[in-house]
């Protein structure tokens, strides 16, 4: 399997994804700032993969700090989750990992454990949280192949792969159970500027794999559906609210809007650790604002003049209405979303058949 990010026992070791598809390097981080850097910079991106990211790098802030004593460990300890908080403020499994280590250290300290075996246990979670986000994806695949058809074209658009995760991907999670269940599948890879994930990450891991794929243009997607071209849609998401809007890469809202218009299904597939239960709608989740030189260049090459003024929106939130359905580890929630993501997130398991719909 693709090695987003693994645990080498003293550091954290990513694929730099900036450097993909020319190149394959890896990068190691012995130290929190160091994860912090490359979660900021993207190295590592994509929902899931940061959460991991940010859990690890947790667990190397609190190895540098172990030796000293138990009221500056706890204040290090709080200071490198807010380091990691700091990186990146759409994707909510980011905070959800963040949230996880600190009742880990909260129940080790309760237990009377000693800063070593603190450090230890916080280690330990990081380990869990990356296998469990591996185990949840292929459950999103189970369950989201049940949507394929026997042969069908399906246009994704980011990227929301093994790389995006701590393996096997969402969006193309399913994808790959669908051509692992024998299904005919042809994918379509947004190229997804400015950062061009799909171009680059996307299109890297489908032809890595063997899976039929074709790469377009963003302001492709529209004439294609028109001529019957697209089946259907599935995309990750960076968090969904509780009423089923969901925020995503941006243009994954103009896609949404054109799958309703031409009458394709337009699917999501995140974990639950995506589900933000705790903001009532897409308007409050906080959109990035990235670097305007993401748009201004491709690679060392300017595009735009000089004095032209850019806006670089990294994620859209695209309305529950235009959301077919929401696939996750435990099945696959059909509106109304404000009962059906509740009743999953409330530990519902179902079974990887259509019958698993809720609500
Ligand atoms: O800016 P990125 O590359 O981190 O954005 C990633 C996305 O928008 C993905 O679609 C999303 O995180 C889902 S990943 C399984």
């Amino acid at each position: 399997m693709l090695p987003t990010i693994e645990w080498n026992g003293d550091a954290a070791v990513m694929i730099d994804q900036r450097k993909l598809p020319s190149a394959e390097v890896y990068v190691t981080c012995r130290t929190a700032p160091e994860v912090a850097r490359a979660i900021r910079s993207m190295v590592i991106r994509g929902a899931p993969a940061i959460g991991v990211a940010a859990a690890m790098g947790i667990a190397l802030g609190v190895r540098r700090s172990r030796a000293t004593g138990t009221k500056r460990f706890a204040a290090e300890f709080q200071k490198t989750c807010d380091l990691m908080a700091a990186t990146r403020p759409t994707a909510v499994n980011l905070f959800w990992a963040i949230d996880r280590m600190k009742r880990m250290f909260a129940a080790a300290a309760q237990a009377g454990c000693s800063v070593a075996e603190i450090a230890q246990r916080l280690e330990a979670e990081a380990l869990r949280i990356h296998d469990e986000d591996v185990a949840s994806c292929r459950s999103m695949g189970a369950h989201g192949a049940t949507l394929v058809p026997e042969s069908a074209t399906i246009l994704t658009h980011c990227n929301a792969g093994a790389l995006a995760t701590a393996g096997y991907g969402t969006a193309l999670g399913v994808i790959r159970a669908a051509v692992e269940g024998g299904k005919k599948v042809a994918v379509l890879a947004d190229e997804t500027r400015p950062f061009l994930q799909g171009a680059r990450l996307t299109a890297w891991e489908l032809v890595r794999d063997g899976i039929d794929t074709t790469v377009i243009t963003d302001n492709m997607a529209a004439a294609l559906m028109r001529q019957g071209e697209v089946d259907l849609v599935v995309v990750g998401a960076d968090r969904i609210a509780a009423n089923g809007d969901v925020a995503n890469k941006i243009g994954t809202y103009g896609l949404a809007v054109l799958a309703k218009e031409h009458g394709i299904p337009f699917y999501v597939a995140a974990p639950i650790s995506t589900f933000d239960l705790g903001t009532r709608d897409g308007s409050r989740i906080p959109i990035e604002e990235r670097h305007a030189r993401e748009v201004t260049h491709v690679g060392p090459t300017r595009v735009t003049p000089v004095g032209a003024r850019v806006r670089n929106p990294a994620f859209d939130v695209t309305p529950a209405r235009y959301v077919t359905a929401i696939v996750t580890e435990r099945g696959i929630a059909r509106p109304p979303y404000d009962v059906s993501l509740a009743r999953l997130a409330g530990g519902r398991h179902g079974a990887a058949t259509p019958e698993s719909s809720l609500p």
